[in-house]
């Protein structure tokens, strides 16, 4: 966790990443848009190395619905930086499912998210997910 007392802005955008991300275990694609820039850009293992424009590559996923199976999404050791009307967030974020065979599997990855303030409210414009394991 961020090691000093969060400030209004940290909070909020920590509560807003934890909505993403659970916006995308439960497949909810209106919560999903809602919290993103139209334009928003990504690198992640799904985009094999280029980067990704816009939110119908997103959609492609949400369309499929949400895995089956019970999930649980842990954000360790989130990080904060708000930079005026930009901020980072970063984390390692903990998949916890059960596997093909039906035994629980961890995957871990490493997210940096970017969130841009526009008109009054937090928008993500762009986030890297590397897939750690
Ligand atoms: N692949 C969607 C996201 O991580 O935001």
């Amino acid at each position: 966790m961020t090691s000093h007392a969060l400030e209004p802005a940290e909070q909020e955008l920590l509560t807003l990443s934890r909505q993403l991300l659970d916006a995308i275990a439960v497949g909810d694609w209106a919560t999903y848009e809602r919290l993103c820039d139209p334009s928003i850009t990504c690198f992640e293992p799904e985009a094999r190395g280029h980067l990704v424009p816009g939110m119908a590559f997103h959609k492609f996923y949400f369309d499929l619905g949400a895995a089956s199976g019970p999930r649980n999404t842990t954000l360790v050791d989130p990080h904060v930086r708000v930079l005026g009307d930009s901020a980072v967030v970063s984390y390692v974020r903990l998949v916890q499912r059960t596997g093909a065979d039906g035994r629980p599997a961890t995957a871990t990855f490493e997210e940096t998210r970017v969130w841009h303030r526009q008109n009054g409210q937090w928008r993500h414009v762009h986030f890297h997910r590397s897939e750690n394991g």
